[in-house]
Order: structure tokens, then sequence, then C-alpha cells
């Protein structure tokens, strides 16, 4: 059985006041329910190790946004895998619809980055996602499959145990315009096919599948409910505990275990 992840992604958000009050006030909101569903909250960098202090001794984790794929060295301005670690990073976000359009990032450099955090000991939230323009052509999937591929080259089975997918179609991205639960079934059903044949049943079964893009505490559950939609990484709502709790909340509801 998956257990629900809720990610949230503050993206370049918040400063060291706030990265503080929200990571405590969302572990608080949080309660008992990640007995039930697994929380992670991406800070941007500099407030990683203030968020790891204001969650501690609660099961919240905190994530990176990004990382670097070399080890320590001569790389201005890139953060290695072992600084996270050091700082109580879980895991890191990898290869965000943003990194792909904004900062140009291919699919070469976010396998690269998913091998170094999987070999540092730290869990990968791998996003995959298609352009509006690639959905309205009618090649979502063809899309989605050479993202997955050129991310998980070399990837075995055993390390998918450390790897979460995160479906984030990039037209719902901050636009409001959320996925309907029937698109995002359809598109995580597909994608657990394709870890079926690139791998096994076991691996298709037990990897968790996110799904992001406009999720907000209305329309959390609905996504949620699907059978193939394993948790939410959330951006905009993940920016106050208000918005972000209820989505935890809904997980927890429908939660088995
Ligand atoms: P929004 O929830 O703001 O649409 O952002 C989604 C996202 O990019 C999370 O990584």
């Amino acid at each position: 059985m998956r257990r629900f992840l809720i990610a949230g992604n503050w993206k370049m958000n918040t400063n060291s006041e706030s990265a503080k009050s929200l990571a405590s006030d969302v572990a608080a909101g949080a309660g008992n329910h990640t007995e039930k569903v697994c929380v992670l909250l991406c800070p941007p960098f500099p407030y990683l190790a203030l968020a790891k202090e204001a969650v501690n001794g609660t099961d919240v984790k905190i994530g990176a946004q990004d990382v670097y794929f070399e080890s320590p060295g001569a790389f201005t301005g890139e953060v290695s895998v072992d600084m996270l670690s050091d700082v109580g990073c879980f895991a890191t976000i990898i290869g965000h619809s943003e990194r792909r359009h904004v900062l140009g990032e291919d699919d070469v450099t976010i396998n690269k980055k998913v091998k170094a955090a999987l070999a540092g000991g730290l869990g990968a939230v791998l996003c995959v996602g298609e352009l509006l323009e690639e959905r309205d052509a009618g090649n979502t999937e063809t899309v989605l499959d050479t993202q997955m591929a050129g991310g998980l080259v070399d990837i075995t089975s055993e390390q998918m145990e450390k790897i979460v997918i995160a479906y984030e179609p990039v037209w719902a991205i901050g636009t409001g315009k959320v996925a309907t639960p029937d698109q995002a079934e359809s598109v995580h059903a597909h994608l657990r096919n394709w870890l079926e044949s690139r791998y096994n049943s076991d691996v298709a079964e037990s990897t968790r599948i996110l799904y992001g893009g406009s999720v907000k505490a209305n329309n959390a559950r609905t996504l949620l409910e699907q059978q193939n939609v394993d948790g939410a990484l959330v951006g905009g709502a993940s920016l106050k505990a208000d918005s972000f709790v209820p989505i935890i909340e809904a997980a927890a509801d429908l939660s088995t275990s």
C-alpha cells in the first residue's frame, strides 16, 4: 500500500522569519496525520537548516528544490548532495518544470542529478510534465515517456525505492487551471504502466506518483481519490499553513492505513 506524500515546493519564496514560522505551523497542523501521510517541505536553500530546526521532533521531512550532481569542489553557485544531507534533507526535487523551461535543464543533466542524489543517500522527486501545446498536439504520453526514460537512465529497480515521480502538467503550474481528476488519473495510470514495462510490477505498484499543478485545499480531495494519485506536489498553496494543512488532512482522511 502506497502512503500518501504531500510535498510543499516553496519555490523562491519566504524569508528567514516566514520560513521558520511556516515550517513550524505546518508541523503543528500536520500533528498526528504524519502517521498516515508523509509530509515533505522544500524551502529555498538558505532556509533549509532553519526549517529543519523548526520541524525537529516531528515526522515532517525537509527536502531541497534542486541539487548539483558533482562532488564538492569548484562549482560556483551550486549545492552538493553532501551539503543537503548535512543540513538534514531527506530528499530533493529534481527536474522541476521551472528548471527545465526557465533554467534550460535537459534530461541528461536531470539524470545526473538523480544518480548523484541516490548515490549520496538522498531521495529524489523526479518531475515530469507536458506543455500545453504538447498536450494539444496529442503528444502528452510521448513527452512523458521521453522524460521518464531520460531521467531514469541506469536507475535500477532497487534504487526506485528512493524515487517519487511527480506529474506536473506545465499548463497547470501556477495558473489555477488544475488538471481534472480524470486527466490526472489517465496520465498517472500511463506512468505506472511505463514503470511496469521499464522495471516490473513491484516497482510499478510501490512507486508513488504525485500530481502537481494548482492543487488547493478545495480540489485536493478529488485528485487524491484517484486510484493512481499518491499525493501532491504543491506550490502556491504550500506557502500558508492554512491552505497547506487542509491538503494533508484530505490525504489523511482518505488513507486506509
Ligand atoms: P502551483 O501549486 O503553484 O501550481 O505549483 C505547482 C508546482 O510547480 C509544484 O512543484
